[in-house]
């Protein structure tokens, strides 16, 4: 399959899946999602005036709780290629974000326009991975912070494991009854072909960033990794 045809089949994909993606989400991660998603907010530097691009935004997760906890952020930009997720986004936020079906890949958006860039389980679904990163580095300001939260291979051991189980097994079950068992089967491949952390830092590092911060959450299963563009 070429990579545009991959993408349209991505976007259908959760197009399918997006009316229960909130639902299934909290009961897949028992909740757990939402505390993740929280630390990802509050890591957002410290800025008068803000303004954070959260790509892959989904049903608009990450922005509902910046427009919670920071109010300190006044310009909100998500964009997604799932034009029934930004459906769901746009029912929640209003007008309080502005909402683009785009993709990762290419950012219509201009150079050294946010403060900061953020991808919620997003940047493993993406096709080509190194193009997004580079678009998340030309979009961010000077001193700008990238946050990426993901899903991540684990290492071997019996945690990786019980997780490989749960994952492969329990979640495209559970998936599959409420939602779309296709969907939920490409869960656990993708979190498979994903990069280790040592791999997305190596790439972060030849795009330009410069790496900050990491938190792992459910055993290293899941990170939040922070990366920042220099300021010269
Ligand atoms: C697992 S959901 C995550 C949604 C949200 N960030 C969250 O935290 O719940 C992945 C999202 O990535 C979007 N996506 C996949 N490939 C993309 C791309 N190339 N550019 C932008 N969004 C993409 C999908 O449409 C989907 O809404």
């Amino acid at each position: 399959m070429r990579p545009a045809e991959q993408e349209t089949t991505i976007a259908d994909m959760f197009d399918r899946i997006a009316g229960r993606y909130d639902t299934l989400n909290a009961l897949l991660s028992l909740r757990q999602d939402a505390r993740w998603r929280n630390v990802l907010v509050s890591w957002l530097p410290k800025r008068q005036n803000g303004s954070v691009l959260d790509v892959a935004c989904g049903t608009g997760d990450i922005l509902t709780t910046i427009t919670r906890r920071r109010p300190d952020y006044r310009s909100l930009v998500g964009v997604d290629i799932s034009e029934n997720m930004l459906t769901l986004a746009r029912k929640k936020l209003g007008d309080s974000a502005k909402l683009q079906k785009m993709s990762a890949e290419e950012l219509s958006l201009p150079e050294e326009s946010f403060d900061a860039v953020s991808i919620g389980f997003g940047l493993r679904n993406v096709v080509n991975k190194e193009k997004a990163l580079s678009e998340f580095f030309r979009v961010l300001k000077p001193g700008g912070v990238l946050l990426i939260l993901e899903f991540f291979p684990m290492d071997s051991g019996i945690l990786n494991r019980l997780f490989q189980f749960y994952f492969q097994q329990i979640l495209p079950l559970i998936g599959g009854l409420l939602s779309d068992r296709m969907a939920y089967r490409y869960l656990p491949r993708s979190v498979g072909t994903f990069y280790t952390p040592l791999a997305l830092a190596g790439r972060l590092r030849t795009t330009g960033f410069q790496m900050g911060r990491q938190r792992s959450f459910l055993f290293g299963s899941c990170r939040l990794v922070e990366a920042r563009k220099y300021s010269i």
